[in-house]
């Protein structure tokens, strides 16, 4: 099977582009078409973005797991689905064709009936990167329970925040989980969120690294024991139940500008429609290509492009348990190599970490099979650019740079691989479906146009959407206000990004990074209140105050600003022990880099920090630091660009 809906030239993307501006409905429901739905739509989108209201396909009957699964079994039921490769690279690889999938998947909705999970309600799942976490997601999904991932580096009380959040009855975790050379002990996590969670009915256990676990009798349960079960009772065949198009499929939760992580809402036929479309086209997939994205199931780019994109495109997808850089940093192009990836997918900041290994790692690897190239999460800079393409790629690959939010559910802008030009730091083109515009402080409008003959003028601002597309997020579970204040009210009719963005008269879009108090650390995003409320709970610290700062290899680090008061010890010590407050509060990801011990913040007479003055001073821009006397203790900004460290 081809996709008839795939972009080959670039004239095909400027005719679908057009469409899908001046036709939107029937620009897509032509692509849901391609679909299996158990009923189809009464009408293909309602919306407003006051309220907001985004419905897709309203009416429409399906289960994704049909689309993902059930539909390639009779054409491609022996081709690899997933291919598992474990951390240990002396350890067997798995391959799940997408018969044994069906088979597992089928199996362990059993598990989740008998342990009474029903549609509707709330799964947390807690895993390591094993073939489990995929086949949990996708029984969650066909069972048409609203499944929450949590990436396996939270804490327990990040975990405790989102249980209580999306009030989730069941969780679906491992013993442990191995990851280069850590060994996180999962469960134990786990039992510590579920100190004072009464709600809980039941915690499904899997065994992977086998380190001891306390199971509670009544609530905790393995995951083999209830297979076995289910394989006694001669249990197979689970047909998918009915969702509703707007039915939720999952949260995902993610930071922002404010201190508590939003539940981001992605609805069943939306999410699936985006997330395919755009795997198929940015990729320009090609049936048999082995596709490799690096990413965990636990953040979006692992739920749309190693699950959801892939496999209702029926495509091979691997799923890596590591780390690039464990054993060695020669560890994705082994991979590359022993699976034959046609397609590779990964952070700039993974390539900016094995490039500083050199190129002793990459010699003697065989990466012919590599056709396309992609990066995710964050900006690319030129050199890690140029590194990836001429040393992966050998110049033969086009890299997508591919910009995207866990809001968007799929991509949103990026050139499509081999099919329009690629240009070192910039996203390029808008997909079909995808409007979007750039705004100045006040909310204005910026006017702007694409000329046929371009002269490279360009101009700067916020980036805004104008017109919902399918994978657009619903709502954030629990607080439709919310989901309202964040990203619709800022400016009237658009959706607001968070980044900023150049627009060339080519129609080029270069996203320059998040103009809210949202940091991107190795492509994670970290809000810095989340990070100050986490700082502020160490005992002696008084207050503080979080920016990013340039790195190397994270593209942004965490440097604090912190006034303590409290029992004087080294400031290294001090140092240690907020980290590991930041650590328990909300996860190692979130640890400061840099701390610097401050007497005072500067603010204004009305009491707010002036962060722009701490950004500065943080990136070395000392000299550049704009009026300072307006605020309440000038001399307090002296001290503090003495003590930069
Ligand atoms: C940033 C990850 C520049 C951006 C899929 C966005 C990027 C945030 C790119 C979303 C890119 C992601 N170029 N910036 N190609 N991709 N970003 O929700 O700031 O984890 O708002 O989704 O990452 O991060 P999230």
């Amino acid at each position: 099977m081809s996709y008839p809906y795939q972009i080959n030239t670039i004239q095909e993307y400027r005719k679908e582009y057009e469409k899908s501006v001046s036709d939107p409905e029937g620009f897509w429901e032509e692509i849901a078409n391609h679909f299996t739905w158990r009923k189809k739509w009464n009408s293909v989108l309602n919306w407003n973005f006051t309220e907001p209201k985004i419905e897709w396909f309203t009416g429409a009957k399906l289960n994704i797991t049909e689309n993902c699964i059930d539909r390639h079994l009779a054409t491609k039921g022996d081709q690899p689905a997933l291919i598992w490769e474990p951390n240990d690279p002396e350890a067997h690889h798995r391959v799940f064709t997408y018969n044994t999938l069906y088979d597992k998947v089928c199996q362990f909705c059993h598990v989740l009936s008998t342990n009474g999970v029903k549609k509707g309600d709330r799964v947390l799942i807690y895993l390591g990167m094993i073939p489990r976490l995929a086949i949990a997601v996708l029984a969650c999904a066909r069972i048409g329970a609203i499944h929450s991932v949590v990436f396996g580096g939270f804490s327990a009380q990040s975990i405790a925040d989102r249980l209580r959040d999306a009030k989730a009855e069941f969780i679906i975790t491992g013993d442990g989980a191995f990851r280069g050379q850590k060994d996180i002990p999962l469960k134990s996590i786990i039992d510590d969120a579920l100190i004072g969670v009464d709600f809980v009915k039941r915690v499904i256990v899997c065994t992977r690294t086998r380190i001891g676990v306390s199971m509670m009798k009544g609530r905790d349960v393995w995951w083999e024991d209830e297979i076995e079960k289910v394989e006694t009772l001669g249990l197979k065949d689970f047909p998918a139940v009915e969702m509703d198009a707007e039915d939720p499929l999952f949260i995902l939760y993610t930071s922002g500008s404010t201190g508590k992580p939003k539940g981001v809402v992605h609805t069943c036929g939306g999410y699936m429609v985006y997330t395919n479309y755009t795997f198929v086209n940015v990729f320009n997939y090609q049936p048999g290509e082995v596709f490799f994205c690096t990413a965990d199931i636990g953040w979006i780019t692992g739920h749309s492009y190693i699950l959801y994109g892939p496999l209702s495109a029926g495509a091979t997808s691997v799923i890596f348990e590591g780390i690039p850089t464990w054993p060695n940093a020669g560890r994705l192009w082994d991979i590359i190599d022993k699976f034959k990836i046609n397609i590779l997918y990964t952070a700039p900041t993974a390539i900016r970490s094995l490039m500083s290994y050199g190129l002793d790692t990459v010699k003697e690897k065989d990466m012919s099979s590599l056709r396309v190239l992609g990066t995710v999460g964050e900006p690319i800079n030129e050199e890690a650019w140029h590194w990836y393409d001429e040393n992966i790629g050998k110049g033969n690959c086009p890299i997508v740079d591919t910009w995207w939010q866990t809001e968007t559910a799929g991509i949103l802008i990026t050139n499509l691989a081999g099919v329009t030009p690629s240009r070192p730091g910039w996203a390029t083109l808008p997909l079909p479906g995808i409007q979007p515009v750039l705004v100045d402080e006040k909310g204005d409008a910026i006017p702007f146009e694409i000329k046929d003959n371009p002269t490279g003028q360009q101009v700067s601002g916020n980036l805004c959407i104008k017109f919902p597309w399918p994978g657009l997020l619903r709502t954030t579970w629990g607080d439709h206000q919310r989901c309202r204040t964040t990203y619709f009210a800022t400016y009237p009719n658009l959706y607001f990004t968070g980044d900023g963005a150049i627009f060339e008269d080519n129609g080029f879009i270069r996203i320059t990074g998040r103009v809210d108090d949202v940091l991107n650390v190795s492509g994670h995003r970290i809000g810095t209140a989340e990070v100050e409320n986490a700082i502020n709970m160490h005992a002696g610290v008084v207050e503080s105050a979080v920016v990013g700062f340039p790195h190397d290899i994270k593209g942004q680090g965490i440097y604090a600003y912190i006034i303590y008061t409290g029992h004087q010890k080294n400031d290294d010590e001090i140092r240690r022990d907020i980290n590991m407050t930041v650590s328990r509060v909300i996860g190692a990801i979130a640890k400061p880099d840099k701390i610097q011990f401050v007497t005072g913040l500067p603010k204004t007479r009305s009491g707010k920090i002036m962060r722009r003055i701490l950004r500065k001073i943080a990136e070395n821009e000392m000299d550049n630091l704009g009026d300072t006397t307006t605020l309440l203790d000038p001399g307090v900004v002296d001290e503090i660009k003495r003590g930069k460290l």
